[in-house]
């Protein structure tokens, strides 16, 4: 009963932490908006990363780093970031709109 109760409040503050985190970009995260528009009044070929799936952005970027996918540029890109940076810009890139 005390376990389970720990465990809820060390959950409760996991998801809290991860919330405030969210709020400032993380690393690598500014290096994206340099082709992916932040702005919805930016015309641009190259689609917007906020608000996509979190698990959607880590898919294409193992599959662009892998070659699974063809891409121009991404392939290169993917490569330069490790999977523990790509979690954290694809969560972030989630909570935008
Ligand atoms: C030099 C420009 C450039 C930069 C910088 C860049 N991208 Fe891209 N991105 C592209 C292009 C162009 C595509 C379309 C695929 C291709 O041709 O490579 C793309 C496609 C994607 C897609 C697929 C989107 C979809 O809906 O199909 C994701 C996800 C993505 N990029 C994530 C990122 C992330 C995360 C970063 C930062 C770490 C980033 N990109 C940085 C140019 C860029």
């Amino acid at each position: 009963m005390v376990c389970r109760t720990l465990a809820a409040a060390i959950g409760v503050a996991s998801i809290a932490a991860a919330v405030v985190a969210s709020a400032e970009p993380p690393a690598g995260a500014a290096a994206c908006s340099g082709c992916h528009p932040a702005s919805t009044r930016v015309t641009s070929p190259v689609p917007r990363l906020a608000g996509l799936d979190r698990a959607a952005i880590v898919r294409a970027m193992e599959d662009f780093r892998s070659g699974t996918r063809a891409s121009t540029v991404m392939d290169r890109i993917a490569k330069g970031f490790t999977e523990a940076e790509v979690q954290a810009i694809a969560a972030w890139y989630a909570t935008q709109r």
